[in-house]
């Protein structure tokens, strides 16, 4: 079994994710992988729905930890709870540095969310500069620490490691970088480890089969419903 989980980022209206769905349903198998799609706002609800009837969960990309207020285009989790969605994302990297999310503020949201009895994917990974500096383990120990602190229970807890590096860039980590990092990640802490980085439906397999690899969190190909179904199929002989 993998957890196999999409971000869609800022991409697919209502029409889009529904056309989407007509084709990946089309060439999806049955598995027992467990399948979940992160996306944007504005679909959420559409998605949340399909996904009780085609069996998969729905993730929110983002959501502000306070309960309301004046938060100036931020949603809530109650605001996500009600879309029907059960799972959220904290610490891509792109929230990371395009709206300088910090390791505190990151924490802040992980608590929160599992407090409410959300399922959390946590992304950490390290730049190209820091991996060049040998600080790979450095980083990924730090923001572990510092996303966690105070985090007393696992049970919902995932987590991806995305070099950010791999991100979008068609640069995935060599199997052995995989492979090495999350035999370390592992060491640090015990839950679902999920790959992002450019995995796709041609190397899907190839990193599926890397010890402590227990899923993927897919961007880019995960887009497209021929290369999605493709990489959620995986396990049917
Ligand atoms: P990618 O994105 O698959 O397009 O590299 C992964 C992610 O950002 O989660």
């Amino acid at each position: 079994m993998k957890i196999i989980a999409a971000n869609w980022k800022m991409n697919k209206t209502n029409k889009e994710a529904k056309a989407f769905f007509v084709e990946f349903e089309k060439l999806r198998r049955k598995t027992n992988n467990q399948i979940i799609f992160c996306a944007p706002f504005t679909t959420l609800s559409t998605v949340a729905k399909l996904g009780k009837e085609l069996n998969f969960a729905a993730g929110a990309q983002n959501f502000h930890p306070a309960k309301n207020g004046a938060f100036t285009g931020e949603i809530s989790l109650s605001m996500v709870l009600e879309t029907g969605a059960r799972v959220v994302l904290v610490g891509h990297s792109e929230r990371r540095t395009l709206f300088r999310e910090t390791d505190e503020f990151i924490n802040e949201k992980i608590q929160v969310a599992l407090t409410a009895g959300f399922k959390v994917i946590f992304c950490i990974g390290e730049t190209l500069a820091e991996r060049e500096q040998g600080k790979t383990n450095a980083v990924l120990k730090k923001q572990i620490t510092k996303g966690l602190k105070d985090v007393v229970s696992y049970n919902n807890l995932i987590i991806a490691y995305e070099p950010v590096w791999a991100i979008g860039t068609g640069l995935t980590a060599t199997n052995a970088q995989i492979k090495e990092t999350h035999a370390y990640i592992k060491t640090l802490i015990d839950v679902p480890l999920l790959y992002g980085g450019s995995a796709n439906e041609k190397n899907c397999e190839e990193i599926f089969a890397i010890p402590n690899v227990d899923g993927a969190l897919v961007g880019g190909a995960s887009l497209v419903a021929e290369k999605f179904a493709v990489m959620v199929n995986h396990g049917r002989k």
